[in-house]
């Protein structure tokens, strides 16, 4: 087969993105994104190029590419039935109900999309689970293809994770260090999984391409992330005891990450990590462990997670607690709302935790994003999987009265703004949730001058200059670094 046309079938952070760079990368290749939502492929097609997603670079690809070979579409079956390879990037969140709540991931969308394929297509195709998956999900889309189909098309299933980080997606893609391919052990499956290879071949080293069985290649995608996940939770860990020891976790990340087995990065301790793949794997992964009768090594990867939630709980508390203990009608501005910079997505962001847990103590929040829409804070922090999660990942049902008590709540206590210093007007405190650039450029001597004092910047991210912020008379906290009597007093040179 010489691969001519793909489709992808969601056009969200994983599909939009990866199929702009394969448009720009593959002149000879057309390229179709679907989705269910009028309004996402609206935005993907708009004039002005107002993308639905924030990412940086990415609309100078789309620019290039955009009807010559790139082209975004809800005419899902037409763009099904003429391609020779439809990538599956729809969204697999947790489960919110029912057998695996809370830890396992929703298939039913995947599903459905290859209930669709199956009753459309009327070609051989190559189909290729791009989306985070359960292992073994190949083989079960394979059962619905092959049980769906009557008119003798035949499926290949390939696994092909994608392992791009939101905020830098479109050069991970352009440069990534490694591309996995896994397919079935078989003359069919490898023959597909050297036409996915040669499409990335126009720009990825062959050397990088790593082509394994379709069960190593979706383990895989779920081992990197618990492996990026737990250094975090490692640090934070670390943290904790250099809060109560007096060793700074800065200096300690940069003593232990200059050992060239275990190197700098993911080494940056911070108020829990977010984003919509590292705490849905992990789960999935506890998951699985525990289907397999695996449970010490279930109960191993749940304490990445326990790890996260105890840190977010603990920058709240440290929060509370220096606001003397209470901050029931104290003003707190929340610097940052999307889970990392340069993105604009809010999945499982520690603000939300930060923000719920303040609310529940009473306090008032103005929350500033540079990229987070209003409404989109309002849908966080009202949506009952979040208002109504309890420790540790668990979910209870919410009745309407309940949610309509948030909403209550979040109306009368979160007030958003557009400008960061009207935001921090009449603050009691501000708290540095996301890492973005331009909190490290703002005018904090002109900011203390507008905050009630005793003036409090606590910065779960560790980006500000905390000396200087001293100096101005800030009370400043920060993870992993104790606080004592000489930290409230000048800095003389
Ligand atoms: C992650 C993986 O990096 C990527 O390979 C995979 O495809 C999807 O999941 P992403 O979630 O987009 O990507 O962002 P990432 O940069 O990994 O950050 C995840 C979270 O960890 C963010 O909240 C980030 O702020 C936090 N983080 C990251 C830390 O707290 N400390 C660090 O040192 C690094
Ligand atoms: P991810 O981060 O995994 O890319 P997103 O939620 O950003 O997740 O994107 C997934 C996209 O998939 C959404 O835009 C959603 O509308 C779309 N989608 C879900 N199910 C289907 C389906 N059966 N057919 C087409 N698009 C779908």
């Amino acid at each position: 087969m010489v691969v001519t046309n793909i489709c992808c079938v969601g056009a969200g952070y994983v599909g939009g993105p990866t199929c702009s760079v394969i448009a720009a990368k593959c002149p000879d290749i057309r390229v179709t994104v679907v989705d269910l939502s009028q309004q996402r492929i609206d935005a993907w097609n708009s004039d002005d190029f107002n993308l639905p997603i924030y990412e940086p670079g990415l609309k100078d690809v789309v620019k290039e590419c955009r009807g010559r070979n790139l082209f975004f579409s809800t005419n899902i079956d037409e763009a099904i039935n003429a391609a020779d390879i439809i990538f599956i990037s729809v969204n697999t969140p947790t489960k919110t109900y029912g057998l695996g709540k809370g830890r396992a991931p929703d298939l039913k969308y995947i599903e459905a999309a290859a209930r669709r394929i199956a009753n459309i297509a009327t070609g051989n195709k190559i189909v290729v689970e791009k989306s985070t998956v359960p292992v073994k999900a190949a083989e079960s889309i394979h059962r619905i293809l092959f049980a769906n189909t009557t008119n003798g098309v035949r499926f290949q299933v390939l696994s092909n994770p994608e392992f791009l980080a939101e905020g830098s997606a479109i050069n991970d893609l352009m440069n990534p260090d490694r591309v996995l391919i896994g397919g079935e052990q078989s003359s069919s499956g490898l023959r597909a999984v050297e036409e996915l290879s040669w499409v990335y071949e126009h720009w990825i080293p062959k050397e990088k391409i790593i082509k394994t069985n379709t069960w190593s290649s979706e383990l895989s995608k779920l081992a990197a992330n618990a492996f990026l996940a737990q250094r975090i939770s490692s640090i934070n860990a670390m943290s904790a005891v250099c809060e109560a020891t007096g060793a700074d976790v800065g200096e300690v990340a940069h003593a232990i990450g200059t050992d060239s087995r275990l190197g700098p990065k993911f080494l940056q301790a911070s108020l829990g990590f977010g984003g919509s793949c590292f705490q849905k794997d992990v789960l999935n992964l506890v998951y699985l462990c525990e289907a397999l009768n695996l449970p010490e090594v279930a109960a191993y990867w749940q304490q990445v997670i326990d790890m996260n939630d105890y840190q977010r709980r603990r920058f709240a508390n440290k929060v509370i607690g220096c606001l003397f203990n209470t901050v029931t009608d104290k003003t707190i501005t929340i610097l940052g709302f999307a889970f990392k910079k340069n993105t604009g997505d809010t999945r499982e962001s520690s603000s939300i935790y930060m923000c719920k847990y303040l609310m529940d103590e009473g306090a008032r929040l103005h929350i500033y994003d540079p990229q987070v829409a209003q409404e989109q804070i309002i849908a966080d922090l009202t949506h009952r999987d979040i208002s109504e999660k309890s420790e540790r990942g668990k979910f209870k049902m919410a009745t309407t009265l309940e949610t309509e008590t948030e909403w209550e709540k979040v109306s009368k206590l979160v007030k958003i703004y557009n400008n960061p210093y009207e935001a921090l007007e009449g603050a009691h405190a501000f708290v540095v949730c996301t890492e973005w650039d331009e909190f490290k450029e703002l005018d904090y001597l002109r900011i203390y001058n507008s905050m009630l004092k005793p003036a409090f910047a606590f910065d779960g991210r560790r980006i500000l200059d905390h000396d200087s912020l001293k100096n101005i008379g800030f009370h400043v906290e920060t993870v992993g670094h104790k606080t004592t009597l000489k930290d409230f007093l000048p800095i003389t040179p």
